[in-house]
């Protein structure tokens, strides 16, 4: 991390910082998403997480879908300038294939190094999204790297990686490691005990209305002027809370990732108003909801969604 420099907390994640409270920042050449709203409690403790001793340096984020978790920690590493690799891991997953692959160049098959073998060796941050869907047994074999500041073996060349100061490794998932028991997260298993003390766990939570329509503001200007940022955002949190991700009833849900689709897709000239037939007008308001996470969805729970949305917006 040379050339790096100290910059201002409240520039560099837009979040009320004390007068004077910087972080070095790296290479600052990364790409940032200034749509990201950040969560102040939670970016002081990914603060002092990276400022971390080796041995508390394994970081998890848990929450419901679409809170942007895999977000926060690509935006937060954009940010201090830190390398960001994530894998989306599953069941099938193995622990080789967070390597690298190989690769036909030129005709004969070389091995590259991805992910968490080129984070391990050249210093950044590897996520593993979805973590407690791989096989407890796999995930295991993480405690190699988890537990030492020492060396890292590919499995599939043998050789030895010396581990960069720098190194970081992280999940993110939708429960911490105890399987899912709203029914709304199928795949999540339970993870060892033995593996998930090996982390510091953190619990993304939902964002405040206020953020939520920053965030969504940021992500659809066009919507900046209009009453609807309010609106779309309080539908959205009357419908997440009936979800059963949150232990309501309802199989849908519509997530901060959700609202900023929904918004999107109102504002896009493919869903102005048209004649139906008969002069009856489309409804782009929920023609855009239905698009955005209603498809699909048993009739039932469209309906109770729809009522929901209606108590916040009149959409006739
Ligand atoms: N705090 C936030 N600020 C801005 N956008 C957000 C925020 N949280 C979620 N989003 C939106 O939701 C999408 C999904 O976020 P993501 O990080 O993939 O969620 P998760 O990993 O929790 O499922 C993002 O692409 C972004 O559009
Ligand atoms: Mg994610």
């Amino acid at each position: 991390m040379e050339d790096g420099k100290m910059v201002a907390i409240s520039t560099l994640f837009g979040v009320e910082a004390p007068e004077g409270a910087a972080v070095f920042v790296g290479n600052q050449s990364r790409e940032i998403n200034h749509g990201y709203v950040f969560n102040k409690r939670i970016l002081r403790k990914l603060l002092s997480w990276f400022e971390a001793e080796p041995g508390f340096q394994n970081l998890g984020i848990v929450g419901n879908a679409g809170v942007g978790k895999t977000t926060l920690l690509k935006e937060f590493c954009a940010r201090m300038g830190i390398e960001f690799r994530s894998v989306s891991v599953s069941g099938d997953t193995r622990f080789e294939s967070l390597f690298g692959r190989r690769e036909i160049r030129n005709g004969s098959t070389e091995y590259v190094e991805q992910g968490l073998a080129e984070m391990f060796r050249a210093g950044g941050c590897f996520c593993a999204n979805e973590f407690f869907r791989m096989d407890p047994g796999e995930a295991m074999r993480m405690v190699e790297f988890l537990d030492s500041e020492g060396e890292l073996t590919n499995p599939e060349t043998g050789e030895v990686i010396p581990r960069h100061p720098d190194f970081r490794f992280c999940f993110t998932g939708n429960s911490g490691g105890f399987g899912d028991e709203s029914g709304a997260y199928a795949g999540e298993r339970r993870g060892s005990f033995a593996l998930r003390d090996r982390f510091f766990i953190m619990e993304l939570p939902e964002m405040s209305a206020e953020d939520e329509q920053k965030m969504l503001v940021l992500a659809v200007p066009q919507l900046e002027t209009t009453p609807f940022p309010e609106r779309m955002v309080q539908a959205a949190r009357a419908v997440r809370s009936a979800f059963v991700g949150r232990g309501g009833g309802l199989p849908v849900d519509i997530s901060p990732r959700a609202l900023v689709r929904w918004g999107n897709l109102f504002v896009s000239p493919a869903y102005q108003a048209y004649d139906t037939g008969n002069g009856v007008m489309s409804n782009p308001m929920i023609e855009s909801l239905e698009d955005a996470c209603l498809n699909g969805a048993p009739d039932d729970a469209r309906e109770a969604v729809l009522e929901l949305v209606k108590t916040w917006i009149d959409i006739g």
